[in-house]
């Protein structure tokens, strides 16, 4: 058989894969080296005990006749559904459907999975630096064309840098599908709804589809930024918006996210008639995918109980705390920041022009913090990293404890 060969053209293993190994390599060879993580945004604190009561519940279910729950539906179970739209986006004032609500095993996965319902020659923009999934499943479905300079030729990119805040602006070329992410995945910034609309309004233009990524809106802080696409007119014609427990009630391991796709939302065919989205991501999932597991669907469910909204609320104050004690102790040793007010991560710039493996280097070795090199979102994340505030607050603490006595000058 032949192989589909565009894995060759993709960097040998993936961001966090190749960050695991060196950090596996660093502490075979230095065992009694005590290395603080904050490299993936991966969680410390446990379930929310409201859905942790909620899944010893629907495992009981599944051990009694009159309540075992065998296939489940593709789309979800409509109590999660109904609750995502009633506690998600009834509250924003955004009108979203149940029935435009699709459960599933996270953001990453429909993140990759999207790539089935467009064609193959869809010019794809991307954010650079951006979550790597966008550029490598692209990559993967054959939408990337070859590779020189670390570009994709057929990607447009969209440059994130100190100029433009690292907020992406519409290009001046066409494209068919848009990666954003908001707050931004490695750098911590959020649009505001002026940013957002200008985005919606060169979709509309175009013809064109936003996948937007809200993995992290339970972060957002400032009022001027909005949680979700929908909140922003005409974006039910052209966005598709994915979320995540992940980041907010600790899922990720658990797994559990789901994709909005609005009726409204319409691609075309070859003949340049007018197809429903969502009708193919139905068959997408329904041929594909036999849906998250329902212990897990009803551990999610619990997360919109009032006390279960409490505890998230709490989660997420307690890694916001810990972005903002980076974000202040970074500053005070020396290094230029962003992010860290409206999510859980923070974009650190070298302080002498570093590439950003060279620093990545420095602070394994040297202080033992492993962090995410910045040119490992994309070209224009050279010379920067990414810290997360996902680790304990007594490991952010030691962590800023010993940056401040190894950089402060
Ligand atoms: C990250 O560190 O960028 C994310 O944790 C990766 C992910 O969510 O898959």
């Amino acid at each position: 058989m032949k192989i589909n060969d565009n894995f060759e053209k993709l960097p040998e293993s993936y961001l966090f894969s190749t960050v695991a190994a060196r950090l596996r390599e660093y502490r075979e060879a230095n065992p009694d080296a005590d290395v603080i993580r904050m490299d993936i945004g991966d969680v410390t604190l446990p379930i929310p005990d409201a859905a942790i009561q909620a899944m010893h519940r629907a495992v009981d279910d599944m051990a009694q006749k009159s309540t075992f729950h065998g296939y489940g539906p593709e789309q979800g179970y409509a109590f999660l559904r109904d609750a995502v739209a009633a506690n998600d986006y009834a509250p924003l004032g955004v009108d979203i459907a149940s029935d435009e609500i699709f459960i599933s095993d996270g953001a990453k996965s429909d993140l990759g999975n999207l790539g089935d319902i467009y064609s193959r020659d869809s010019i794809v923009a991307v954010a650079d630096p951006g979550y790597p999934v966008y550029v490598d499943s692209n990559v993967i479905d054959g939408r990337g064309g070859s590779l020189a300079d670390r570009h994709w030729s057929r990607f447009v990119y969209l440059p994130c840098s100190e100029q433009n805040g690292f907020k992406p602006v519409p290009p001046t070329e066409h494209a068919d599908i848009i990666f954003l992410c908001s707050p931004a995945n490695p750098t911590g910034v959020a649009f505001s709804r002026a940013e957002l609309k200008a985005w919606v309004d060169y979709a509309l233009a175009n013809d064109a589809v936003i996948v937007y990524d809200s993995a992290y809106c339970a972060y957002i802080t400032d009022p001027d930024v909005p949680a979700s696409i929908y909140q922003i007119e005409g974006a039910r014609q052209c966005a598709i918006e994915i979320r995540s427990f992940s980041k907010t009630a600790g899922f990720t391991g658990l797994r559990c996210g789901y994709t909005v796709v609005p009726h409204s939302l319409f691609g075309f065919d070859e003949e340049g008639n007018k197809v429903s989205l969502r009708k193919l991501w139905l068959r997408r999932q329904t041929t594909k995918f036999n849906g998250a597991s329902y212990i897990i669907q009803r551990g999610a469910e619990a997360l919109y109980s009032d006390e279960g909204k409490k505890q998230v609320r709490a989660n997420v104050e307690y890694y916001l705390t810990n972005a903002r004690l980076i974000r202040e102790s970074m500053s005070k040793a020396g290094f230029t920041v962003y992010g860290g007010d409206n999510s859980p991560y923070i974009w650190v710039k070298s302080p002498n022009g570093e590439p950003s493996w060279e620093l990545f280097d420095t602070c394994l070795k040297r202080v033992n913090i492993s962090c995410t090199p910045g040119v490992g979102f994309g070209d224009a994340g050279e010379g920067f990293i990414r810290l997360t505030g996902f680790n304990t607050f007594e490991n952010t603490k030691e962590a800023m404890r010993r940056f401040l006595s190894y950089f402060q000058q």
